[in-house]
């Protein structure tokens, strides 16, 4: 099954008075999260490009949604793929990817150590990387999928105002604004973000050492940074009001959407990357 076509929902019970809160629930993908999309397209490009090859070992860094995807992907079409995560990612994430075959490789540190290492090995000749940070298909996946979804499903007769969602390896922030800012010139694009010191799992923040060559952030017109305590206490508003159980990095978009319509008002369009089980057992919520 190809990642998409996920539903595009109305928080009404989040909306500040006023307002329109819509948030696409990324969730509905084949593995979870929306890292199944920009998985499917580099894989698909690795094929085809010929750059992978029948019977090499694939090799990607990631703090754990990307490597889920295409692990997923990897197994079905006979690849061996082996994942670089920091050790503290949670427990769950570390199970799932283990069901799905994959090799886990724990390194020391963050994500940034995790880069580093899986470079090595692919420079040592063990694999082929995908390289989620540099893959022009990460953000080709949002702009040729999940922004025009959201055009095709948008239910109300004027354009959103904004769109808000989170920077971590800069693919949904890139592809979707290249998409949506095509469809409604006039749209704000509002990137949510952690702060260096107090991390939150699958994002960056724009201060980081590390920006991800993909990450065009000309088309980012402002930027919200997101505590953990702000994140978690937005997973649970989202729970008792509309009943979804959402991860982290979903609640720091829904709390950063929340203060951008409560400021300014309109209507706007959240992506919320995935579901809260993978972050269970990470006391509660913890970061990565
Ligand atoms: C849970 C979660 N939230 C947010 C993101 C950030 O998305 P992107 O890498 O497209 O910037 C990711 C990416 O891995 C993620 O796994």
């Amino acid at each position: 099954m190809e990642p998409g076509n996920t539903p595009l929902v109305e928080l009404r019970g989040l909306a500040p008075a006023g307002t329109r809160m819509f948030a696409k629930l990324e969730w509905y993908n084949p593995t979870g999260s929306i890292k199944d999309r920009p998985a499917w397209y580099m894989f698909q490009e690795a094929l085809l490009s010929g750059n992978l090859k029948p019977g090499m070992p694939m090799i990607e860094a990631t703090s754990g949604n990307t490597g889920i995807g295409l692990a997923r992907l990897a197994i079905i079409n006979g690849y061996d793929m082996s994942i670089v995560l920091p050790k503290v990612a949670t427990e769950e994430r570390k199970q799932l990817l283990r069901a799905y075959g994959a090799n886990l490789i724990e390194v020391d540190g963050g994500p940034n150590d995790g880069i580093a290492h899986a470079r090595e090995l692919v420079d040592a000749g063990e694999g082929y990387m995908c390289y989620q940070y540099g893959n022009a298909m990460n953000p080709y996946a949002h702009e040729v999928g999940t922004s025009q979804e959201i055009v095709r499903d948008w239910p109300l007769e004027a354009p959103p105002d904004h769109l808000v969602c989170c920077y971590g390896t800069g693919g949904t922030i890139t592809g979707n604004s290249r998409g949506l800012k095509a469809a409604y010139p006039d749209i704000k694009v509002h990137s949510v973000e952690p702060f260096v010191e107090d991390p939150i799992s699958g994002m960056r923040s724009q201060d980081d050492p590390f920006q991800p060559p993909i990450a065009d952030l000309s088309l980012v017109d402002d930027r919200y940074e997101i505590t953990n305590d702000l994140a978690k206490a937005a997973v649970t508003r989202m729970m008792n009001t509309e009943g979804y159980f959402v991860g982290t990095s979903s609640g720091a978009v829904i709390e950063a959407a929340q203060q951008e319509l409560s400021k300014n008002g309109g209507t706007a369009v959240c992506l919320l990357p995935d579901a809260g089980w993978k972050y269970l057992s990470g006391a509660p919520w913890v970061a990565v």
